[in-house]
């Protein structure tokens, strides 16, 4: 029996505690090794003749490794190692198939936690604090959690009358799942594949290039918890040359995907293309794109709206899926607001991770970088926005962004609707009196609905919004900021255009990777 998990535990990595000194050593340690990063398939580590450098986002000449890209070849490889795993594995008791889970959950938190802290940092340029909520705390929780999940699942059976004995029988799904997984977290890198396997499906994984160096790591973690070979199998590569490939096999049986929009609807297209070759509907499982809002009534905290909206629009550089992007404040408070943010922000530092006093690192990469600044320069060149703070970027040795406050005198501006993916929020100031209009107009400037924030004090207009953003969020947050979900308490996932809502860190996910037979016996 499995008891009820309780959330990891975070190390603050404070001046003079032993932690921070770990790290420290774990960071050079890991700087001075340049490490081969190949295809983990059925067990074996596989190279290739396509290798692309790995670097850190916050220096980008400093080389931490070479990672092997896949093809055709791979994937074949890696689909019939699979399905020959599939055999044990399926069958394998669920007891058996949890304890290597609850084994790897112990490795990330105990001898290789500061390893999953730092090769975050490093491959992904994340501060301390923000490696050491997800790629261990986060991660850890996923694997105790989702164990405990599958326990409860397995004992619900239905009712038996007199006579008869009924009983569900929680089978994976035939064939394998393909996780393609993104840059952002470590924590859902390593779920996405892991959460299907639990219930007795192999996978193949996709990593995000830009975040592989961590991803690794797990694989690691992995083979040393006792996971058997060809359960999961990792296949670094573009989406042409592994994904192409993997969406053909009539083998597929699910997609378990987080991601950008396009990439997620490609998918979809190209599964759709392909349903008469599939022996099975395959389940589509997917997190994409958000454009998560904070709304102020007059009757909010002033000092809690700039102290969430700091932290979300700025931490891990706003690239978290649920960080905060717009933002609408009534004028009431306005100049409250702005000059409280403005004496706020100035504390908010950016640069080398390594450097532990520094609240934001880089962004991921040149292509990110790019983005986000064509959006920086549209403000300055637009009448209809401006920049309040930041604007200011440089990419010579890192990809450094400065976080960055717009004012859009438009509500329907571009950066109000698109997602950036970056430090960029964007604040709209509404006339009090307008304060539904304007609720509506949250509701209905992006068709994302992933997290958002309210804040207030009055409970009817907590309620109003509540009420009013009843779709616009599938993560909602009342007087606090819309990230940092933590498992088993916040379930996390967004609709509309931000996903399927399957929710990460709940048992709904893990019946998406279930396919029940039912069973009635005369006795
Ligand atoms: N689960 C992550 C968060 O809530 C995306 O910030």
């Amino acid at each position: 029996e499995i008891r009820e998990p309780e959330n990891e535990s975070y190390n603050s990595y404070a001046p003079g505690t032993p932690e921070r000194e770990e790290l420290r050593e774990e960071i050079n340690r890991l700087k001075n090794q340049e490490i081969q990063i190949p295809a983990i398939i059925g067990g074996k580590e596989v190279k290739t003749d396509r290798q692309e450098d790995v670097v850190m986002p916050h220096n980008h000449s400093h080389k931490l490794g070479t990672v092997h890209l896949c093809g055709q070849k791979e994937v074949d490889m890696a689909i019939e190692a699979a399905l020959e795993a599939r055999k044990q594995w399926a069958d394998m008791p669920w007891e058996e198939r949890a304890s290597i889970y609850l084994k790897a959950a112990d490795l990330v938190t105990g001898p290789y936690r500061y390893t999953m802290n730092a090769s975050t940092m490093l491959g992904q340029s994340k501060t301390p604090h923000q490696s050491e909520i997800e790629a261990v705390g986060e991660f850890a929780d996923f694997l105790r959690f989702n164990a405990y999940y599958l326990q409860e699942i397995y004992e619900k059976q239905p009712y038996s009358p007199e006579g008869m004995w009924n009983r569900m029988e929680y089978r994976p799904l035939e064939g394998f799942v393909f996780a393609v997984t993104p840059f952002n977290f470590t924590a859902i890198a390593g779920n996405l594949p892991l959460a299907p396997a639990l219930c007795g499906n192999v996978s193949l994984w996709k990593p995000a290039t830009s975040s592989i160096y961590s991803s690794y790591f797990i694989m690691k973690v992995l083979k040393e918890a006792g996971m058997p070979d060809g359960v999961i199998n990792f296949l670094p590569g573009s989406g042409a040359d592994v994904g192409d490939p993997v969406i053909k096999s009539e083998h597929l049986s699910g997609l378990h995907f987080t991601g950008s929009t396009n990439t997620f609807q490609y998918l979809w297209k190209s599964i759709a293309e392909n349903i008469e070759k599939y022996n099975t509907y395959p389940r589509i499982v997917g997190e994409t794109g958000g454009k998560d809002f904070i709304f102020a009534h007059e009757s909010a905290d002033v000092d809690a709206v700039v102290i969430a909206a700091i932290r979300a629009a700025y931490e891990y550089q706003g690239q978290k899926c649920s960080a905060a992007s717009r933002m609408y404040i009534p004028d009431s408070i306005w100049d409250e607001f702005r000059d409280k943010f403005l004496d706020e922000v100035k504390d908010v530092n950016y640069g080398d991770v390594e450097d532990f006093t520094n609240f934001m690192g880089a962004v991921i990469d040149q292509k990110a970088f790019d983005n986000i600044t064509s959006y920086i320069d549209y403000v300055k060149e637009s009448d209809d926005g401006e920049i309040l703070y930041g604007g200011n970027y440089d990419d010579s040795e890192g990809y450094f962004v400065e976080p960055t406050l717009v004012l859009a005198h438009d509500p329907k501006f571009k950066t109000m609707e698109e997602e950036i993916f970056g430090p960029v929020l964007t604040v709209y100031v509404y006339e009090d009196e307008k304060f539904e209009e304007t609720l509506e107009l949250c509701d209905n400037t992006s068709p994302y609905a992933l997290t958002g924030a309210i804040f207030a004090q009055e409970r009817y207009a907590l309620k109003k919004m509540a009420d009013y953003l009843r779709q616009a969020a599938g993560n909602f947050y009342i007087n606090d900021k819309p990230t940092a979900a933590i498992v088993n308490q916040q379930p996390f996932g967004g609709a509309r255009k931000s996903g399927t809502n399957d929710k990460a860190g709940s048992a709904a996910n893990l019946m998406r990777w279930i396919s029940v037979r039912s069973i009635k016996e005369t006795t």
